[in-house]
């Protein structure tokens, strides 16, 4: 029998943390100085207590006024560390800068094309201070939204850094996406700064980012100043009293720069993320509670210390870099692998190689790198010495067992636990995860973090007992997002209206008899590909908003490597024929309007598309039809012949 055949059918096997990584885990030791004994006792007095939990852990950062109040929690509101003044980068920064870990490395840097740049927490700390100040010289303060458009290299974390140091919170966009999103992304945050770089190169092949963006600077009124880092050294036209390079912002400016000191409850920073409209969410964090339960779960699940080499293998753009790239690991003193290109260029090597050069002790990836690296076989793992991995992560999506125990066998050479950790943009930490010291079942987030009360609900707002239903979250906690930027209304709405007082995240999961989670996937039109979160109704915009296009469905059809794959389903406006190349001028037009990331995979052009009497669009049938399974009832439908005509194309 082939070797992950068996592994899988022993999928009910459960694996036990050894002794030596669970008496020596940083929850192990919290859980012997409060007199707790064993995983079961910690969840059930967390649960009771959340306040004494929390603020043991608020008490190990430094808060410039003690808060007088831990939580109020008005659902669907809540407000952490009340009246305290605080500054997340005193805390990720400051201190470590002025203390005993000032020539400690924070972060190891690693180009795509091999080049290595590290820095000690002085030196970032000089290096976000001059920023700092000439953001405040290009007319930012206290308040104003700084936009950035950049990939993974060091400048990145500076910015985010900078910003907040001032008090001017930072929206990141991702790189991958195209410069469309971030007009759209500048403007509804009303920008007056931006940032973005020359040029960078993503598998060797130079992403001119700088010209993408002059491109859409005419449609972006609030927007004054843009800042570009020359990162290839490209000649490019800079515009006048608009642009100006990073390194002559930064040219003269002094290093230091005092942290403003913020209430906990002040914006840190807006993350735009993907609902089931096509307008993106303004996921909004704050300072002081963020803060809190990135370090509590950073220091908890991956057990950092101060030896550890972290590497979280995200992209800043998303809420995993941001909080366990950026934010996470400065505020717990470690050093992290910075790296700016793909896992598998120039060969299936690299990240294993990678592991060996740093000795990274602890890995954290998303299940569909850990699939692609499946497929290219044992080989590659096993050129590369691993052994200083102690434990590994999973992000992103659910991971299939098989996928799990390949990582644990062959990554992490069977000794590290894999923390399988759910969580999402909004929730900001994670919620469902393991801890060291827990039993571990393959393809299970297992339970709770400590004071975290997760359930599973049906229609009615009842537990299930069996099978699936709605992941739900019926306490509040400190990361937790504090509303949908400029759209109040939209965060009441999306996520605290199916159950009152109950956050609705958008998940399908079930219990099973120990109380371990297993989480299915979206319930809602939201697409996960490799990882990435996307909408149906984001790309169907952008393949109506191409002049020859009337109608657009988007389905996620499961792929074994990617989790979902992007098929599209077109009718084309009266009178307009179809070419040969439409199919390949959409897929490029979509990539233009979104990103790479959305682009459909497939694209079939039709007469027409299934859909309710009310006029929508009725993507369950559509998917149904794409993995080839019976549609079910089609009577709800106003035009069932329209079924026939999707099955001639596929
Ligand atoms: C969605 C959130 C959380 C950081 C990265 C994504 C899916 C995330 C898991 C997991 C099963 C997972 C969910 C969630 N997801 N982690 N361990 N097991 N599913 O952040 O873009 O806000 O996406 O990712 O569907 O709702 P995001």
């Amino acid at each position: 029998m082939p070797e992950e055949l068996d592994a899988l059918l022993k999928e009910k096997r459960i694996f036990k943390p050894s002794a030596e990584l669970l008496k020596n885990s940083n929850i192990y030791r919290w859980m012997e100085k409060n007199g707790i004994h064993g995983y079961d006792e910690l969840l059930e007095e967390a649960l009771k207590n959340p306040e004494w939990f929390w603020d043991e852990l608020a008490g190990e950062l430094e808060w410039f006024r003690p808060y007088n109040q831990i939580k109020k929690w008005d659902p669907p509101h809540a407000k952490w560390f009340l009246d305290g003044k605080f500054n997340i980068v005193h805390n990720a920064l400051d201190r470590h800068a002025r203390g005993p870990r000032k020539d400690k490395t924070a972060y190891i840097w690693e180009g795509e094309s091999g080049e290595v740049q590290r820095l000690s927490y002085l030196e970032l700390y000089r290096e976000v201070n001059r920023f700092a100040n000439a953001l405040k010289k290009l007319g930012v303060s206290k308040g104003d939204t700084v936009s950035i458009y950049l990939p993974m290299i060091p400048e990145l974390p500076i910015a985010m850094l900078a910003c907040a140091k001032i008090g001017a919170p930072h929206s990141v966009v991702f790189s991958g996406f195209w410069a469309k999103a971030f007009k759209e992304r500048i403007n509804d945050a009303g920008s007056k700064v931006a940032i973005t770089i020359d040029g960078f190169r993503r598998r060797g092949k130079l992403i001119r980012l700088k010209e993408a963006v002059d491109g859409i600077l005419d449609e972006t009124p609030t927007l004054e100043k843009l800042v570009v880092v020359k990162h290839e050294g490209l000649d490019l036209d800079m515009r006048k009293n608009r642009d100006i390079w990073w390194d002559e912002a930064v040219d003269g400016m002094e290093e230091d720069c005092e942290t403003e000191e913020m209430d906990s409850e002040d914006l840190l920073f807006i993350l735009y993320t993907s609902g089931t409209t096509g307008k993106p969410k303004g996921v909004v964090h704050v300072h002081g509670g963020y803060a809190v339960g990135v370090y509590a779960t950073l220091k908890f699940v991956f057990d950092l210390k101060e030896d550890d080499i972290w590497w979280c293998a995200a992209d800043i753009g998303w809420v995993t870099g941001h909080s366990y790239i950026v934010y996470g690991p400065l505020l717990l003193g470690a050093t992290s692998i910075l790296y700016e290109g793909t896992p598998n260029y120039p060969d299936p090597g690299r990240i294993w190689r990678m592991i060996e050069d740093y000795k990274v002790t602890v890995f954290y990836t998303a299940p569909t790198t850990v699939r692609m690296f499946m497929k290219y076989g044992t080989k590659w793992p096993e050129k590369h010495d691993l052994s200083s991995l102690r434990l590994l992560g999973s992000v992103g999506e659910p991971i299939n067992p098989e996928a799990w125990i390949w990582y644990h066998k062959h990554i992490g050479g069977s000794k590290c636990p894999v923390m399988d950790t759910w969580w999402q943009t909004e929730t900001g930490m994670h919620l469902i995860t393991p801890l060291p010291i827990s039993n571990l079942k393959p393809g299970s987030a297992v339970k709770p973090f400590p004071t975290v009360e997760a359930d599973v609900l049906d229609d009615e707002g009842k537990h299930v007992k069996n099978g699936g239903g709605h992941l739900v979250i019926k306490s509040t906690w400190p990361s937790m997002f504090r509303t949908l930027y400029k759209d109040p209304e939209r965060y009441v709405e999306a996520y605290w209206s199916k159950f009152p007082c109950v956050y609705l995240s958008g998940d399908v999961a079930r219990v099973d008899e120990d109380g371990y989670f297993w989480v299915q996937g979206r319930e809602d039109d939201v697409l996960n590909v490799a990882g990435h979160r996307i909408s149906t109704a984001e790309v169907e915009s952008a393949l109506v908003s191409y002049h020859t296009v009337a109608e657009a469905a988007v389905v996620g059809k499961p792929h074994d490597v990617k989790g979902e794959d992007i098929y599209a389903f077109v009718m084309l406006k009266e009178g307009v024929k179809t070419g040969e190349e439409l199919e390949s001028i959409l897929k490029d037009h979509v990539r233009k309007e979104i990103g790479p990331i959305a682009t459909p995979s497939n694209i079939k052009i039709v007469s027409d598309l299934p859909k309710t009497r009310s006029g929508k669009i009725m993507r369950r049938v559509i998917k149904s039809l794409i993995k080839g399974e019976d549609v079910g009832d089609t009577s709800t439908l106003a035009n069932p012949e329209a079924v026939d005509g999707l099955k001639k194309v596929l």
